[in-house]
């Protein structure tokens, strides 16, 4: 019996099985609405097995944006054109989900095959971020520390654009807490300066974290899933460190989180990161050992008896997989092919799965 293959249930979600799409912007929205492109791009990974289907980090607001070209929820029309998205995600017999996002002082930048590098100009459509403390990330333009008021309304923002994301049809949501992003620079002492009650301990650099995952849930209601993507490690000295995400997944799950997607990195240019095969999974391990909350693992897992071992070996409850699945967006019917799993081929595949 495969494990990666076996239903997984939160709240009132069944997922078809553990081999899931992790969230990866496309760079392809205009003014945050989604286009042609993610319909195309998100569809095909639910007919190619996908338990579950994260859509890219969407901005909870204009100045959240990684680049000019994220897609958001901050409006309706962008609500809107996301809703035929997930009905070809549910057609297909995936679980949709969103990955709610704001990327702080790390917005405002170039999409990765523009001709720019670094931030965007005011005149090239650019803006000024927003941040816990006037710190700027490497290279980038500088950040203004955001104030209460402004805190208050990032908060609001989730709420609203979780409201937003459950009208359009989507059943998980995902709070973006990674990769160096708004969220992951108040939760590390390498971007958090603040000596308020955002700042210090471990408790207050937390806080706008766990605010936000209380927003979320009280619009998510109690059948929702709740997922938050955490970077475990800052890769660099005096950073955040896996005891601490550990500690933080146990509070995300008093506060009504179900699931930590356990990443890692992405705060300052000088971290110290070895990739490997399964490079994220012994963090992952770390997180659901802590014994408070399921977690995800991510990270260089790309091959089906890789996936399926991770989770026999008790690291995760799921698997996340990214460049995997643009090389095959069919890679959970491979997967299930390779480990001989009994899934349910969309009929008009039916003939690649005989032998
Ligand atoms: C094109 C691309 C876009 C990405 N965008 C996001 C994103 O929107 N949110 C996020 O949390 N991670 C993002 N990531 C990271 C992936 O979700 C994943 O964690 C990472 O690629 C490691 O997994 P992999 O080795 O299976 O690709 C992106 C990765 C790629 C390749």
């Amino acid at each position: 019996m495969s494990i990666l293959f076996s239903p997984l249930s939160i709240r009132s979600v069944t997922f078809r099985n553990r081999l899931w799409v992790s969230p990866m912007c496309m760079y392809s929205a205009v003014d945050g609405v989604v286009q042609e492109w993610h319909h195309t791009h998100l569809a095909q990974f639910a007919s190619g097995g996908a338990g579950l289907v994260v859509a890219e980090a969407t901005a909870v607001l204009p100045e959240g944006r990684i680049s000019p070209r994220d897609a958001g929820l901050w409006n309706d029309e962008q609500r809107d054109a996301w809703a035929p998205i997930v009905r070809a995600i549910h057609d297909r017999g995936s679980v949709a989900g969103i990955q709610l996002a704001h990327a702080g002082r790390k917005a405002s930048t170039w999409w990765p095959w523009a001709e720019g590098r670094g931030s965007v100009s005011e005149n090239d459509g650019g803006w000024t971020t927003v941040a816990p403390t006037v710190v700027a990330f490497d290279g980038f333009a500088s950040p203004a520390a955001l104030d209460a008021d402004g805190i208050d309304a990032v908060v609001g923002a989730f709420a609203a654009s979780t409201r937003r994301a459950l009208d359009a049809g989507f059943d998980v949501i995902e709070i973006h807490g990674a990769h160096g992003y708004l969220l992951h620079q108040f939760l590390s002492p390498l971007s958090n300066l603040r000596d308020d009650e955002y700042g210090g301990s471990l408790e207050n650099r937390a806080r706008l974290l766990l605010r936000v995952v209380d927003a979320v849930r009280a619009e998510a209601g109690d059948d929702v899933p709740v997922f938050v993507r955490i970077s475990a490690t800052d890769h660099a000295d005096g950073g955040f460190t896996p005891d601490e995400a550990t500690i933080v997944g146990g509070w995300a799950a008093e506060h009504g989180a179900d699931l930590i997607d356990v990443s890692s990195g992405g705060l300052v240019a000088h971290q110290q990161i070895s990739v490997f095969p399964g490079y994220q999974v012994s963090l992952a391990d770390t997180v659901r050992q802590g014994g408070r909350i399921p977690v995800s693992a991510v990270g260089l897992i790309t091959a089906s008896a890789q996936a399926e071992q991770v989770l026999a070996d008790g690291a995760a409850d799921a698997i996340f997989a990214g460049r995997e699945w643009l090389r095959d967006p069919h890679f959970a019917l491979r997967a299930a092919h390779e480990l001989d799993a009994d899934v349910a081929w969309p009929p008009q595949y039916e003939r690649a799965h005989w032998r």
